[in-house]
């Protein structure tokens, strides 16, 4: 007779199938978001260093490769452009023949309704200063002056084909005069999927290199992005803030570092939470894997459910592509 009889969690591990039968957490490709680059100007995908099997593409291989995910479940893609000339107010975020706007229109031809197109807004991949606002004369950023560019973007993505738009400069007042803007042109339907609780992290590294993106002289982002110091009361202050303001989903990004804020706010709101895995979480996976330090399929699933079991509905992840494979053959 054992000692405690009634306590043996061992008995619905000692089979595959029984650990797959009980398990509390999902993960479907469905539920990803694959986020891709696409560059204008060039002839050929570009490799991006630090982001191991990511590239920067050409408009004809981002079809290829949309198509190719569309076709393996993968539930949506987020676009962010690299234009070939940049300004002070990043106008190629929102002119109509801008590279993002011409890569919406080919996807939606390609892929119509079979998945979820979204489109990243903001201006930092398109300002020549890297910021994700327009400065005013002291070169902080402009609050106010930055929602009117904001507005503009979202009516430009929405009329190129953007099912969803996704806000993610954190300036306060975003979501409603995207919302207001939308509204207004009678894109009542294109939704917003709201970068609510978003960090100054240093995981976006490797990002900025995959969007040419330099901060001009050497500044940072701790003027808008959340300070990760603060955990989940500030950051459903700001979820609040953009549910009132009409957001239809919130996000919260990076991932893994702040799993304490994924589940607060999914535990305060109602809508769909999404988590982004951003790139610089991807690069250790891929760098310490490189090495032979980790096994780089078990720590890629153990982390993407890891987020999933935090509270994410939603994963965005540069993983997407590789998860939806495995999980075809699984
Ligand atoms: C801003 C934006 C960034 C990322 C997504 N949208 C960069 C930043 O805030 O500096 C980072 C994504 C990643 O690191 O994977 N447009």
């Amino acid at each position: 007779m054992a000692l405690f009889p009634e306590q043996r969690p061992r008995r619905l591990r000692s089979s595959s199938a029984l650990r797959d039968l009980v398990a509390e957490t999902r993960l479907h490709p469905r539920q990803l978001v694959a986020p891709l680059f696409v560059r204008e100007g060039i002839d050929e995908p570009q490799p991006i260093t630090s982001l191991p099997g990511v590239v920067q593409h050409t408009r004809a291989s981002l079809r290829a490769e949309v198509r190719e995910l569309a076709d393996l479940g993968v539930g949506a893609v987020i676009l962010f452009g690299i234009p070939s000339t940049k300004d002070s107010i990043g106008t190629q975020a929102f002119d109509p023949e801008g590279i993002v706007q011409a890569a919406l229109n080919d996807v939606r031809a390609d892929v119509g309704e079979r998945m979820v197109v979204m489109a990243d807004l903001c201006v930092d991949e398109y300002t020549d200063h890297g910021h994700c606002g327009i400065l005013d004369g002291r070169g902080s950023v402009d609050n106010d002056r930055t929602l009117a560019v904001y507005a503009k973007i979202a009516i430009a993505q929405a009329r190129a084909g953007a099912h969803v738009v996704a806000p993610s400069g954190m300036m306060d007042g975003q979501v409603g005069a995207i919302r207001q803007a939308l509204d207004g042109e009678g894109f009542t339907d294109t939704a917003i999927l709201a970068y609510s609780a978003k960090y100054a992290s240093g995981l976006y590294g490797p990002f900025r290199e995959a969007v040419d993106c330099t901060i001009v002289g050497g500044g940072d982002r701790k003027g808008y992005q959340q300070d990760w110091r603060n955990g989940s009361r500030e950051a459903l202050l700001e979820v609040h803030a953009d549910l009132d303001q009409g957001a239809d989903m919130v996000m919260v990004k990076p991932a893994l570092a702040y799993l304490d804020v994924i589940a607060a706010v999914r535990a305060a709101v109602d809508v769909p939470v999404a988590a982004y895995h951003v790139s610089g979480e991807y690069s250790m996976i891929k760098a310490a894997a490189a090495n032979g330090w980790i096994d780089h399929d078990v720590v890629a699933t153990e982390h993407l459910t890891a987020i999933r079991r935090a509270g994410a509905d939603i994963i965005l992840t540069y993983l997407a592509r590789w998860y939806a494979e495995q999980y075809a053959q699984a």
